[in-house]
């Protein structure tokens, strides 16, 4: 665990014009500017230059909420990883369950999606997780290992240090349903031995895996002291700056 980075992500999903998103960032800049892990917004494609500018020479980096896998072109609404670089984007998450449930994003594209991200230098939250019928089905291990599969084909051991993978079970996602500690340990060492059979032990050690799904100040820690669980990815308390504030204090 010491030799993995721990990371707390923002996700603040369709959330904040821009003046709420100053207003956020103002008051979350001095609550985790002594932080000890890393800490990631992630943002509405129309905050991203409020976030850039606001978090300029602080510890706190950026990130979208999704990218295309073409580099341009007639993708009506779409922007490429490669626009999102250019303004100085550094993160990207990919394969989030509500793109999945709503937006046609399957495991192929997922792939290609992480593909364009590491091709433009951006550090990728790739997120993987199982419905709840699977769950109760005893199949999630096998679910959370396909997606890891085929999201990494193709990802080099090298390019693999950029990317961070957030375990996200569906049914606990904005559901205030949380994932016990022992389950998110369970599956997020799963999906790092899934991980260590494609490259190799160090790689596997090395990365850093979230757990996401209405994690909060009150089970932060708990969720965070377990041996696989090196961060998390932030929905709803993401939007609240003591809230998140609190989650990254649990984490450093
Ligand atoms: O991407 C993180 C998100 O899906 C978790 O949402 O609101 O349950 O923290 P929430």
């Amino acid at each position: 665990k010491a030799l993995r980075k721990a990371v707390i992500a923002g996700n603040w999903k369709m959330n904040k014009t821009r003046p709420e998103a100053k207003a956020l960032i103002e008051d979350l800049k001095p609550l985790v500017a002594n932080a000890a892990c890393d800490v990631v917004i992630c943002v509405p494609y129309t905050n991203l230059e409020t976030a850039l500018d606001l978090t300029k020479g602080t510890n706190i980096k950026v990130g979208a909420e999704n990218c295309h896998w073409a580099a341009s072109g007639a993708f009506t609404a779409e922007i490429s990883a490669g626009m999102l670089t250019e303004m100085g984007v550094e993160y990207v998450i990919i394969g989030h369950s509500e793109r999945r449930q709503y937006f046609g994003e399957t495991d192929v594209t997922v792939n290609k999606r992480v593909r364009a991200a590491l091709d433009a230098g951006m550090k990728v939250i790739l997120c993987v997780g199982e419905l709840l019928e699977q769950r109760e089905q005893g199949i999630t291990e096998e679910i959370c290992g396909l997606q890891t599969k085929i999201a990494l084909q193709g990802v080099t051991k090298e390019e693999l240090k950029n990317i961070i993978i957030a375990y996200e079970p569906v049914w606990a996602i904005g559901t205030g349903k949380t994932a016990t500690s022992d389950q998110a340990n369970e599956v997020n060492g799963t999906i790092r031995s899934v991980v260590e059979k494609l490259y190799d032990k160090a790689a596997a050690d090395a990365l850093t895996v979230q757990y996401g799904g209405s994690m909060n100040a009150a089970n932060a820690e708990e969720l965070l002291g377990k041996e696989h669980v090196d961060g998390g990815l932030i929905g709803g308390a993401s939007l609240k700056a003591p809230d998140f504030a609190a989650i990254v204090a649990a984490a450093s």
